[in-house]
């Protein structure tokens, strides 16, 4: 399986990249770097610490954008992943250096070199994959899937009352993107915020889980120590792993729904609100399947072979 993982470089997405980096059916192509939970810089020298302590092979790292669509300053989650936004577990240098080539024109490009082949799976905003649509227009056609980390499909936002973080940095490329996916007939998988919390992680059962002397546990004990002081809760949650857990290994979804989704772009207080259509007819084609439930059990299973690849 070709893959591609869009990223903002927080600690879930550095668990969910060491995943897929583990994963023995998936072919990491390239990672492209979003604004999101750190400014794009941060995002880009994170992925190549994660894929330096995973000792990962020499793949492609393409940097996007710095700011949304339409607004000047970046937002950050510097507060929930800290400063460096892997939990203090980051490192001041890397061996990677990104392409030159802005990860729009890479993202329409390697689709269009690999068509119906690539999963893309996003773990931040979607203005990279806004910008890839508007640059090429079969982007999406020529996409083989889109794995969507985002979305507060039962209106429980976690950074606004309604809007998850996601979505909510980015609304205009988020209702830009499920737009498209309606004209072009596509259904994008999404994982949303909701389904990641129907799926906690007991802290004791990931203390466990985590163990070992190997760099890749190391690191990710030490990303953990972060979550403890400041996340105060007896479990943990990881959406971006849930994303691509169901990107790598579908067979593991109990639960969903096909449903047509949009995102509030208004500058209101839903502004970011994912809204889904339950309505049935011709103007309601769904563009989204909706992952309700997956097999807890293979999801932590794929957790482990992350965390303790290398070991
Ligand atoms: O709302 C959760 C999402 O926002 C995750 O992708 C997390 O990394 C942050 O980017
Ligand atoms: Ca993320």
């Amino acid at each position: 399986m070709k893959v591609i993982v869009d990223t903002d470089a927080g600690i879930d997405d550095a668990i969910a990249l060491l995943m897929t980096l583990a994963h023995p059916a998936a072919e990491v192509l390239a990672v492209t770097t979003v604004m999101g939970n750190v400014s794009l810089e941060q995002a880009t020298h994170n992925t190549g610490v994660i894929l330096d302590v995973a000792a990962a092979p020499d793949i492609p790292i393409f940097k996007g954008c710095a700011r949304p669509l339409l607004q000047c300053v970046p937002p950050d989650a510097v507060s929930v992943h800290g400063a460096d936004g892997l939990g203090g577990a980051g490192r001041p240098t890397t061996t990677r250096v990104p392409y030159s080539e802005p990860a729009g024109l890479a993202l329409a490009r390697l689709a269009r070199e690999h068509p119906g082949q690539i999963t893309l799976v996003t773990l931040g905003p979607l203005t990279n994959v806004a910008l890839a649509i508007q640059l090429d227009a079969d982007f999406l056609v020529n996409l083989g899937q889109l794995v969507i980390m985002g979305g507060s499909i039962d209106g429980r936002g976690n950074t606004t009352p309604a809007a998850e973080f996601n979505f909510l940095v980015d609304p205009e490329a988020a209702a830009f993107v499920f737009a498209a996916c309606h004209r072009a007939r596509i259904e994008a998988v999404l994982v949303s915020w909701e389904t990641t919390l129907a799926h906690p992680i007991p802290l004791t059962s990931w203390d466990s889980l985590i163990t070992g002397a190997a760099p890749v546990a190391q690191f990710v004990q030490q990303m953990t120590g972060h979550v403890k002081r400041t996340w105060r809760s007896s479990n943990v949650f990881w959406p971006d792993p849930l994303a691509v857990a169901v990107a790598l290994a579908p067979e593991i979804i109990g639960e969903q729904e096909r449903r047509l989704v949009a995102v509030e772009p208004a500058r209101v207080a839903s502004r970011g609100h994912t809204i889904v259509d339950y309505r049935f007819g011709p103007e309601s084609a769904p563009n989204a399947r909706l992952v309700r439930k997956v097999d807890g059990v293979k999801f932590q299973n794929l957790l482990q072979q992350a965390v303790q690849q290398g070991g």
